[in-house]
């Protein structure tokens, strides 16, 4: 599905009219443009800030993979999934962790363990991940009702309306029970937004008050600890149960850890296993989730520093044309506005993805910058490993090309 949204006409109402109003793109449905421009580009350069999903394992973490001991997982006889998992659970601050192939799983596992029992309900951020772009597992696959919480342009809800939607009626055959609670950290459609520690104690104060568990869809926190300068078991202690993706910032090619109780885990081995989702010799994979865990946090610190200059690099060249809310600019997503209303965020992206006109002699070579139209009639770029901060430097150059190209057709200059 592929819907363009201009002007303000892309207003929140609710998460279903979010899907069909601001589809703008489908998550995964997008592909490269192929096309490099107009005939006989012959240097063209790709700078792909569609996601930090597009990662590709470096040389360190192919030949860890390659030299990995290896042994059949599901039997639980692989020493680098079990080291992998030892060193998730100590960094987490958790007691045990399992090795999972993707987010999604991990998230999914998380709300079946936790609402064990027909007629259970989790409650989850209307913009969240887990209820927009998991295609409702917790529904299709677990049974479990979902109810809704406003999220916030900073990925928080307001804890009142959070405390009204936890049901009070169980035993009462008319009601689900509320169960669980969960939150995303970074925020991905709100823009990599990091959830203030104090928001995280409040939300597990109301859990904790009303008997209810916690879970974080952690895909991004690591982003979330080193933005806020603490070790991630800093933020883990405020909830029961997270999910980290792998395969994201920290560049491996598959993987999610998941982290919580002894107890939890446990159950969560034999909700991986009817998944589909219990691997044999995996340990190829944990090697580069080591090597993720090891030795690519401290560089996410770069990813975000590029994407602040680029939100910058924006404003200063014309802060009527584009709109970015600086503070929010927390983390590697980036969501900005074009304000005027003849350039829709749809034909910006477009004409950022092809070499246009005139193009390889104004910037020296062919640039494809490449990012998605995204929620509220805004744009999101992502940083990750695969853009230096001379990628950065390039895609400003092309930004500030189709910038000047759009005003000088606006004001009729050829
Ligand atoms: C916040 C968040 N949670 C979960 C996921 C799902 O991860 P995966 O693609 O590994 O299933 C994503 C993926 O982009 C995400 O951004």
């Amino acid at each position: 599905m592929d819907v363009i949204e201009t002007g303000a006409s892309c207003m929140r109402h609710d998460a279903a009219t979010l899907l069909v109003r601001c589809a703008v793109r489908g998550y995964y449905n997008t592909g490269k443009p192929r096309f490099p421009g107009p005939s006989g580009a012959t240097h063209v350069r790709v700078v792909d800030l569609r996601s930090d999903t597009v990662t590709k394992p470096g040389p360190a973490m192919r030949q860890a993979m390659a030299e990995a001991e290896v042994g059949d997982d599901v039997m639980g006889e692989d020493p680098t999934v079990n080291d992998l998992q030892k060193i998730a659970a100590d960094m987490f601050g958790m007691e045990a962790a399992l090795f999972v192939p993707s987010g999604t799983m991990g998230n999914l596992i998380a709300v079946m363990v936790h609402c064990r029992e027909r007629g259970d309900e989790v409650i989850v951020g209307d913009l969240s991940h887990l209820h927009i772009y998991e295609q409702g597992g917790s529904a299709q696959l677990a049974g479990v009702h979902s109810t809704t919480v406003t999220t916030r342009s900073d990925g928080t809800f307001d804890l009142k309306q959070l405390e009204s939607k936890i049901r009070h009626g169980y035993p009462d055959p008319h009601y689900p029970r509320s169960r669980l609670i969960c939150v995303e950290n970074t925020h991905n459609i709100q823009g990599g937004r990091v959830l203030p520690l104090h928001f995280l104690q409040d939300v597990r104060a109301v859990a904790d008050h009303y008997g209810l568990s916690v879970h974080m869809d952690g895909a991004r926190v690591m982003n979330a600890a080193v933005a806020q300068g603490v070790p991630v078991a800093t933020i883990l202690q405020h909830t029961h149960t997270v999910s980290v993706c792998l395969s994201k910032g920290l560049g491996s090619p598959v993987g999610s850890m998941l982290a919580g109780p002894q107890d939890f885990i446990s159950r969560a081995v034999r909700c991986r296993k009817a998944l589909g989702g219990g691997m044999r010799q995996v340990g190829v994979l944990a090697a580069a989730g080591k090597v993720s865990l090891q030795e690519m946090v401290g560089r996410l610190e770069d990813d975000h520093r590029n994407a602040k200059a680029f939100a910058l690099a924006l404003l200063e060249y014309n802060p009527f044309l584009f709109g970015v809310e600086m503070a929010a600019v927390e983390t590697n997503i980036l969501r900005f506005q074009i304000k005027d209303p003849t350039l829709s965020p749809q034909e910006f992206c477009t004409r950022m993805s092809q070499v246009g006109e005139g193009e390889e002699e104004a910037l020296g070579q062919g640039l494809q910058v490449l990012m998605y139209p995204h929620f509220e009639n805004s744009i999101r770029a992502v940083w990750h490993l695969g853009i230096s901060p001379e990628d950065t430097q390039l895609a400003i150059q092309k930004m500030q090309f189709v910038a000047f190209q759009h005003l000088n057709q606006k004001a009729g200059v050829h």
